[in-house]
């Protein structure tokens, strides 16, 4: 890891732009190295005026300074918003503090507001932005690997509540996402392969090519090689942006994006918050989910094995933690899939052919539970 805060703008590094295609709330990704203290390209996108800025303790130390001097040069003037780190404060009383700011800061309906971290702060600021005034313009500054290619792309906001991931949240998409992968510097190696495992799930569920890719391309992209990670995260958000144009308030297509995520919620609420992080949880559940798929006859023996091979390549967990079964089935009954009781997964009816069903064999998943916690 490399501890050293992004320099401005590289004035001439390859900058992609995907966009998604919302009708009149479509928007741009931009990515590239820099984008984000680059005024000219903030200028480019932002009015003149205020913007909440809200970061978190961690991410602020790194980049409110160059970001906010960024924005400040092109006549944006940041109100910074600082909350503490990490998934066990995506609630309720945090979220409550930023509308603290808002009030005592006097933004408006015209203030924008701009979300500087990881997904947790994205998922935050952007329930503030949703809810503040009835909806304020939100942007999104992803510094994780997870947060771009997946968390900041799409308009789902959310905090958790003690008993569920995202219960509480709202769809508000936002108006720009800068996706400076200079800023991924400085990510820890665990937030990092965290991160490889939603890109990886794209493969998963929908480019078999891409997990072609992907299987050699692991050690350069754990390596932080630049033109692999810019590679992973414009293919990821390319997918990211033709399902949510498809499908935005996920009546469909979209659910498939939760592959590994039904068991993946249950490892998170089951161990508690910030213990596992997100992408972990996702490859432990995606593994599962390949092993019911393949339990009911779906998906090749020797696909669950690419699969655990592909996870643990980038250096994530492929076995749940322990837990009883009543426990995994009670969380698994909160998730928002949860139809008539019932729960819906997100399975695979061969590898890049992702289906969400309520129609399988319940002593299937009972045993697929079992065999993770050891009862099998
Ligand atoms: P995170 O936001 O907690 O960030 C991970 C850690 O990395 C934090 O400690 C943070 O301070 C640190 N960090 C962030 N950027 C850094 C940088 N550039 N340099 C050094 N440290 C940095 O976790 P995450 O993995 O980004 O996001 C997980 C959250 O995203 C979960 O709450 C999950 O539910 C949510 N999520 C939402 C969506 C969505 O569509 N809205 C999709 C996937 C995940
Ligand atoms: N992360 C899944 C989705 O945005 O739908």
């Amino acid at each position: 890891m490399n501890a050293a805060p992004a320099s401005n703008a590289a004035a001439h590094a390859p900058v992609e732009t995907v966009q998604v295609a919302l009708e009149d709330r479509s928007y741009p990704i931009v990515i590239g190295r820099g984008v984000a203290t680059d005024p000219a390209r903030i200028a480019a996108h932002l009015k003149p005026g205020r913007a909440a800025l809200v970061t978190s303790e961690v991410v602020g130390a790194l980049y409110l300074e160059p970001v906010a001097a960024a924005l400040a040069a092109a006549g944006v003037e940041a109100v910074p918003v600082v909350l503490p780190d990490g998934e066990q404060h995506k609630n309720w009383q945090v979220l409550n503090t930023v509308f603290d700011h808002l009030i005592e800061q006097r933004c408006d309906r015209r203030t924008p507001i701009i979300a500087l971290g990881g997904g947790v702060i994205g998922d935050m600021a952007g329930f503030a932005a949703a809810t503040w005034q009835r909806g304020v313009p939100f942007v999104q500054i992803p510094t994780t690997l997870l947060a771009q290619v997946d968390s900041s792309v799409g308009g789902k906001t959310a905090i958790n509540h003690p008993q569920g991931k995202n219960m509480i949240g709202a769809f508000h998409q936002p108006m720009l996402v800068l996706a400076d992968t200079a800023l991924l510097d400085t990510l820890p190696d665990r937030e990092l392969s965290a991160g490889l495992a939603e890109v990886i799930k794209y493969g998963l569920i929908r480019d078999t090519a891409f997990l072609d890719w992907l299987e050699p391309n692991l050690p350069r992209l754990l390596a932080r090689d630049p033109a692999a990670l810019a590679h992973a995260v414009r293919r990821s958000c390319e997918h990211k942006a033709e399902v949510v144009a498809a499908d935005e308030r996920e009546a469909g297509l979209r659910e498939t994006l939760n592959l590994g995520h039904t068991f993946g919620h249950a490892i998170e609420t089951g161990v508690g918050y910030g213990s596992w992080l997100h992408g972990e949880a996702v490859a432990a559940g995606t593994v599962l989910a390949a092993e019911l798929s393949a339990r009911l006859g779906w998906l090749d023996e020797s696909d669950v094995g690419r699969v655990r091979r592909l996870f643990a390549l980038a250096r994530l967990p492929v076995d749940p933690p322990a837990m009883p079964i009543e426990r995994w089935i009670d969380l698994m009954g909160h998730d928002k899939k949860v139809r008539g009781g019932r729960i819906r997964l997100v399975l695979m009816q061969g590898l890049g052919r992702a289906v969400t069903t309520g129609d399988y064999d319940p002593a299937a998943l009972q045993a697929t539970l079992a065999l993770a916690a050891g009862h099998g």
